[in-house]
């Protein structure tokens, strides 16, 4: 990308954020958290004890490797959709007995292709073929020496959940496209429980998740010409009954004036930025949401505690 075409694409993005911040309420894209301390700082929740998501998938993805591998069948393009550091993958790489090629999709290539090439290091009877793409945004598998019989997205973590209802849809229906006929989705998706352990998962005692979220302003402040002072904002995750999500603000602590590149923003003491909804289903609403979108709900593996699911659907 040329310099001019890179200050473009930040004018832009500044801009969304300003029509963000003039919104009510205000919001920020979640897309905001991920830098480097951001991302340091997301892989320190999925280590914390309140955190059970990233914990109990992996144990339900361990204890059902293999019945999650026949799902996945043979001579299938595997592909995963935000793949980061490929963990959980390798659970199902180990028990899957031959696939066409594994796929894994992340915008930040960098990372991609370090665990990528550890990826091949590790297996080499696998075809590694990393994308560097916004997964949100339509894109083309690439070509595989290998025939395929038929494409499997992996979408683990719960990232379903935080998409709304319409954009969950819009992506659900997209990978049904880019699947085909014989196409499959494993997916993770948290499932609704007790609001006590669902607050204290996003409101976590060290306060690991405060500072991933007063990070996005630490971000604003460095990328987009913003002079938000960090310690007038703190850090609030609401449990909200009705629409099942938390909701990931940061409140102002009194009356301010915060700038964005050129443009004054007025906060009233009180007054939040959502930064993030996390959507949590049923069985039985995820399964409709599912089938809306070509997908049926075919196996469901959880935990004993219902906390979490992952799922295999099969394109109808
Ligand atoms: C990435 N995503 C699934 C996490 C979640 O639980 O919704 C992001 C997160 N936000 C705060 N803690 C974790």
């Amino acid at each position: 990308m040329t310099q001019l075409a890179r200050q473009e694409t930040t004018s832009q993005a500044t801009a969304a954020i300003i029509r963000g911040l003039q919104a009510t309420p205000k919001q920020l894209s979640p897309a905001l958290f991920y830098d480097k301390r951001g991302s340091e700082l997301f892989d320190q929740i999925c280590e914390l004890p309140e955190y059970y998501v990233t914990r109990v998938e992996t144990d339900i993805l361990r204890a059902n490797a293999q019945a999650i591998a026949q799902a996945i069948g043979e001579q299938t393009l595997l592909v995963e959709l935000g793949s980061g550091s490929s963990i959980k993958t390798r659970l199902l790489l180990d028990a899957l007995a031959s696939i066409a090629a594994y796929v894994p999709v992340d915008i930040s290539r960098e990372h991609l292709l370090e665990t990528a090439a550890s990826l091949a290091a590790d297996y080499p009877a696998i075809d590694v073929l990393p994308l560097c793409a916004d997964f949100l945004q339509p894109f083309i598998v690439p070509r595989t020496k290998r025939p395929v019989e038929r494409v499997v997205f992996f979408f683990p973590g719960s990232t379903i959940g935080n998409l709304d209802t319409a954009n969950a849809k819009k992506l659900l229906t997209r990978l049904r496209t880019m699947a085909g006929h014989k196409g499959g989705l494993v997916i993770g998706v948290d499932l609704v429980k007790d609001p006590a352990i669902l607050r204290a998962a996003y409101n976590d005692a060290a306060g690991v998740t405060a500072d991933f979220n007063l990070n996005v302003l630490q971000h604003l402040n460095r990328e987009h010409d913003a002079d938000f002072d960090l310690s007038a904002f703190e850090h609030l995750a609401v449990w909200d009954e009705a629409q099942r999500r938390i909701e990931m603000r940061l409140i102002s602590k009194r009356v301010q004036s915060v700038r964005v590149a050129d443009t004054q923003l007025a906060f009233a003491a009180g007054e939040y930025i959502v930064t993030e909804r996390c959507h949590k289903y049923t069985l039985a609403g995820f399964a409709a949401l599912a089938l809306a979108c070509g997908w049926s709900s075919d196996k469901v593996w959880t935990d004993s505690d219902d906390q979490f699911s992952v799922q295999y659907l099969r394109a109808i």
